[in-house]
């Protein structure tokens, strides 16, 4: 296999991590020769000579005697993410005892020689540390937000494309279907695109509608994946037709990221959510859309809630455990609730200190974040 073609194959295979981070083609069967050697080796310090002279060929590929750098040699290759590759060296390098160096050895090789990925995902849980990028904690303090191609900002109350690429890196598979049942300026499909999932989302508001098919057109569709905008009421659209239309019958991951009620007003339209009168009816609008649309969610997958809270009349309406309920009680399971840190904008930043005011003499606290509540649909839930 030649050179350019492996590191295509690295980055099909890896995504995310190998685009940030070096990586090291070896050929496979030359290393894996060489951890076999080191396996049968009964004498510790024979065992952490042979490593060490591995590792340090990585430094200087001079030094690499027995080929495993050889990527033109005859044999397969395989690419592994060089940091990690060699912390694992030096973890056998450090250990005490021959069992120990031996356990780490044959993890190291398990990992060269094969994939072990779920049925959500494709994680290679083989090389799991190689998946530094996916957010595993309950808090996500995040910076700014991504800008890089079609993901330019421009809407207002739209979400920070990191959410959706981290839904569907950790719950959807390559080729599978995502639904945004409030897909706004199309951040979800935007990252559809970049990571080669399927999607379609629904829009009330024709002219946002409008102008996030375009941007999403600007975004290169490498993965050569269908991406489709659907104007429409969410309570009410038809999305067996939709899902007919494209041949399939159920979506592998859903995001809803609806108005925070009337926080901000995204039309005049009155089955817009941002125009429900009061919070019973935009909590009823919106287990309209949970009820008309979860059906289509493929069982034991997952279903990302982005919203926040809001302030009414001094009070504190906690519209994101109220929404969270509407759902819990269609029989999903709970399986997270992500607190994550809003961005500030250039706007509030300039009237930061008229908020601080505020807060001090209103006995409130401002708003600093919102959540991303995570539901597992299993055999019990309805639809
Ligand atoms: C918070 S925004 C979503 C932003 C989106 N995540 C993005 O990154 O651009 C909510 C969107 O829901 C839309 N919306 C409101 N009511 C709707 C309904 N009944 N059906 C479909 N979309 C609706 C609004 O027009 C708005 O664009």
């Amino acid at each position: 296999m030649k050179v350019k073609e492996t590191k295509q194959l690295l980055l099909e295979n890896l995504e995310a991590p190998a685009r940030s981070y070096g990586s090291i083609i070896l050929n496979k069967e030359i290393t894996t020769q060489l951890f076999e050697e080191c396996l049968s080796e009964k004498n510790i310090e024979i065992l952490k000579r042979k490593i060490y002279s591995m590792k340090s060929a990585i430094h200087t590929y001079k030094n690499d005697k027995e080929g495993f750098l050889n990527i033109d040699s005859n044999g397969d290759t395989v690419s592994l993410r060089r940091d990690v590759f060699i912390s694992e060296l030096e973890q056998i390098l450090e250990t005490k005892t021959i069992e120990r160096a031996k356990y780490y050895l044959s993890r190291l090789k398990t990992g060269i020689e094969k994939v072990k990925t779920n049925k959500i995902n494709d994680i290679n849980l083989h090389r799991w540390k190689e998946y530094d990028e996916i957010i595993t904690d309950s808090l996500w303090v995040m910076g700014k937000r991504d800008v890089s191609g079609a993901h330019i900002g421009w809407y207002w109350g739209n979400f920070i494309p990191q959410i959706p690429h981290q839904m569907m890196l950790r719950y959807t598979k390559k080729g599978d279907w995502v639904l945004d049942a409030f897909v706004g300026s199309g951040t979800t499909l935007i990252e559809c695109r970049r990571l080669g999932r399927n999607g379609f989302g629904i829009e009330l508001n024709a002219e946002v509608s409008q102008a996030a098919k375009k941007l999403i057109e600007k975004e290169n569709n490498k993965h050569e994946i269908t991406t489709e905008v659907i104007t429409g009421d969410s309570r009410t659209i038809n999305i067996k037709e939709i899902l007919d239309a494209h041949g399939i019958k159920q979506v592998q991951l859903l995001i809803m990221h609806p108005p925070y009620h009337d926080i901000i007003k995204f039309s005049k339209d009155s089955r817009d959510l941002s125009n429900a009168a009061n919070t019973e009816k935009f909590l009823s609008m919106f287990g309209d859309v949970v009820d008309n649309v979860t059906p289509y969610l493929a069982k034991g997958r997952y279903f990302a809630l982005v919203i926040g809270d809001k302030y009414y009349k001094g009070e504190w309406i906690p519209l994101g455990f109220y929404c969270m309920n509407e759902v819990l009680k269609r029989g999903y399971l709970l399986k997270s609730i992500i607190v994550k840190n809003f961005e500030q904008t250039r706007g509030k930043r300039n009237q930061k200190a008229l908020w601080r005011y505020r807060a001090l003499v209103g006995g409130f606290y401002i708003f600093k974040h919102e959540y991303i509540m995570l539901f597992k649909k299993n055999s019990i839930s309805n639809g």
